[in-house]
């Protein structure tokens, strides 16, 4: 069995440490890991499977006798490190948005289009966020009905802006309870750390994720809109997003309507869900049963519920989405695709 010499870039962030997490319990046969942040990281010190590992500073050096790299530091540092470590022999999954509209690098949900992993030369986009948990919901649904439409909003958490954001809308929150007036509030990244305007998120909903694009849309509406069409394999699909940031830490929630090509009962649409690899079927008005993002932490699937038909247009249907964005919406998809590559004998 061939051993994996593992890099994580980014290993001190909200997506790294979770990296580290799942690789502690991961099927890969390890090698050696390297746990790669910035300068100021360099020589922490943290326990992987029992053992002490000092985090590195990212250099170009750092991926000789790498076999696979993954990589969540932002898209400016997988911009310069990636190709770098692929020409020093590294496989990277990449989880930042740089790569993935690349028409030669696969963007995968393992359980939707793992055949694209072939084509691979050398880096893999792990998709946005947003998208890799509606691709779950929906692709049973394109199977069995076809999908024409989807109109997407989105109610993100905050620590998919890293980890700073989580700890601005901390105090924020602290200054709430203590009664703080809201223009003393500290707020210096959210929405979007590259624009130039900053709002409180605490007792808040912004909907804006990302600096604003083509069309009123911001770059992460866009992100939803290509990545579903380019995983799907489909440029018909018709897709629109509108995704809002909202002040909860962790797990992301989806109000999805789609329009299918075929008809189908909601209990026939159930079935779908509570079939498909990666979903779980949480779904029962009846109890107040649906998908809760404070219950999805911690976990690798997508949860699904409120499924219901459009009162006035039978192929139309809304679910309801939640998923653990820093799992399966980054550190558990990347690590999935490296699991599943390393199944298809592609690492
Ligand atoms: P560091 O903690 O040393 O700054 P988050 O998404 O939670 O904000 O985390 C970003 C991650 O990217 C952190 O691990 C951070 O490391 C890392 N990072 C940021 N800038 C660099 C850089 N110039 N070189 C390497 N890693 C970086």
């Amino acid at each position: 069995m061939r051993k994996m010499n593992v890099a994580i870039v980014g290993a001190t962030g909200a997506v790294g440490t979770q990296m580290i997490k799942l690789l502690e319990d991961s099927s890969l046969p390890l090698g050696s890991v390297k746990f790669l942040a910035s300068k100021r990281s360099a020589g922490k010190q943290l326990s992987f499977r029992g053992e002490t590992q000092t985090i590195e500073e990212l250099v170009p050096e750092s991926f000789d006798g790498v076999n696979l790299a993954l990589f969540s530091a932002g898209g400016g540092i997988s911009a310069k490190f990636a190709p770098e470590a692929v020409k020093r022999g590294a496989v990277v999954v990449d989880n930042t948005s740089h790569f993935r509209m690349d028409p030669e690098v696969p963007l995968v949900v393992p359980e939707v289009n793992p055949e694209a992993l072939r084509k691979h030369k050398g880096i893999i986009a792990n998709p946005n966020c947003s998208t890799i948990q509606m691709m779950v919901a929906l692709e049973p649904l394109r199977q069995a009905l076809g999908l024409k439409r989807v109109i997407v909003s989105t109610y993100q958490a905050v620590s998919g802006a890293g980890n700073q954001a989580m700890e601005e809308l901390k105090q924020q929150t602290q200054d709430f309870l203590e009664d703080k007036p809201v223009d003393q509030w500290q707020a210096n990244i959210l929405p979007c750390g590259g624009d130039k305007k900053h709002y409180p998120l605490a007792f808040n909903a912004l909907p804006q994720i990302d600096v604003f694009a083509e069309g009123g849309y911001t770059y992460e509406e866009w992100k939803m809109i290509n990545e579903t069409k380019k995983i799907m394999e489909d440029d018909t699909i018709k897709v629109s997003a509108t995704c809002v940031r909202i002040p909860v830490m962790s797990g992301h929630s989806e109000s999805v309507y789609i329009e299918t090509e075929k008809t189908a009962t909601v209990p026939e649409i159930q079935a779908l869900i509570a079939e498909a690899p990666g979903a779980v079927l949480e779904d029962d008005p009846s109890q107040q049963i649906y998908p809760q993002a404070l219950n999805s932490v911690g976990k690798k699937e997508t949860f699904v519920g409120r499924i219901r038909k459009d009162p006035d247009e039978e192929k139309g249907i809304h679910l309801w989405v939640v998923s653990d964005n820093l799992l399966k919406g980054a550190a558990w998809n990347s690590l999935q695709i490296a699991e599943t590559m390393y199944e298809m004998e592609l690492l």
